[in-house]
């Protein structure tokens, strides 16, 4: 079996052209489209590349890419990212890193943003199999519990905890991370908007109508599908 990762990054790399500016997330498939650019001498020389993730930034300059930081530029060509789930919309639920609030911020920056992976994260509808991940300013930390728990009473609503396995417990930005099991999704929409309007929430791990395409790595092949 081929890996499908892999090849959802190769079909990404060709989207790219020499001197623009590209914005990588992180996990695993950006891994592989940064080992793909670096092996590429024009792309390698002229591309200036920014990420959401301080892994991946150290993975740029490692390979010796031109690595800027999100706060000197306003403006990608192009915004990778992967996810745990996508919808045929191209909405996404992201981040057990908890670095969704700067993914978002590069995301609206590009004229593109593409989400890469395999077929395995598409799906008709997004479901509950992830949580909601919520980035949380500490000192609004109780309060946006207790309103997370008033405005969703069937959900299951995590702070996330050093004695946890999986994920960050603070932010890259130095917040709390709070994870929200839904029973059932509201629409998405209406989600999106409620969630972020709370007090003391940075931002949430809904992707709501941001992505612009998908490259898809299946058994059949890549394809690319359009928002
Ligand atoms: C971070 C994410 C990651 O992009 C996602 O988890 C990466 O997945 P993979 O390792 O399969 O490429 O959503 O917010």
């Amino acid at each position: 079996m081929n890996d499908l990762k892999l090849e959802a990054a190769k079909a990404a790399v060709k989207f790219i052209k020499p001197h623009q500016i590209i914005g990588l997330g992180t996990g695993s498939t950006i891994a592989h489209l940064v080992t793909l650019a670096a092996a590429d001498d024009e792309l390698a020389t002229s591309v200036t590349f920014t990420s959401s993730s301080f892994k991946t930034t150290a993975m740029l300059a490692k390979n010796g890419l031109r690595v800027m930081a999100p706060a000197l530029l306003s403006r990608l060509d192009i915004y990778f990212d992967g996810c745990d789930q996508f919808d045929k919309q191209l909405n996404a639920l992201k981040s057990g890193g908890g670095i969704h609030t700067t993914e978002k911020i590069l995301a609206s920056m590009a004229d593109e943003f593409m989400l890469i992976g395999d077929a395995g994260k598409y799906t008709d509808k997004l479901d509950t199999t992830y949580p909601l991940v919520i980035e949380v300013l500490p000192a609004a930390l109780q309060i946006v519990l207790k309103r997370l728990a008033a405005d969703f009473p069937d959900a299951q609503i995590n702070q996330r905890i050093s004695n946890q396995k999986d994920g960050a417990v603070i932010s890259d930005n130095g917040n709390m991370l709070v994870d929200v099991f839904f029973a059932e999704l509201l629409p998405l929409d209406e989600l999106n908007i409620k969630v972020k309007m709370i007090p003391g929430i940075v931002e949430h791990s809904l992707f709501y109508a941001m992505a612009t395409k998908a490259i898809i790595a299946g058994e059949n092949g890549v394809r690319v599908i359009e928002a």
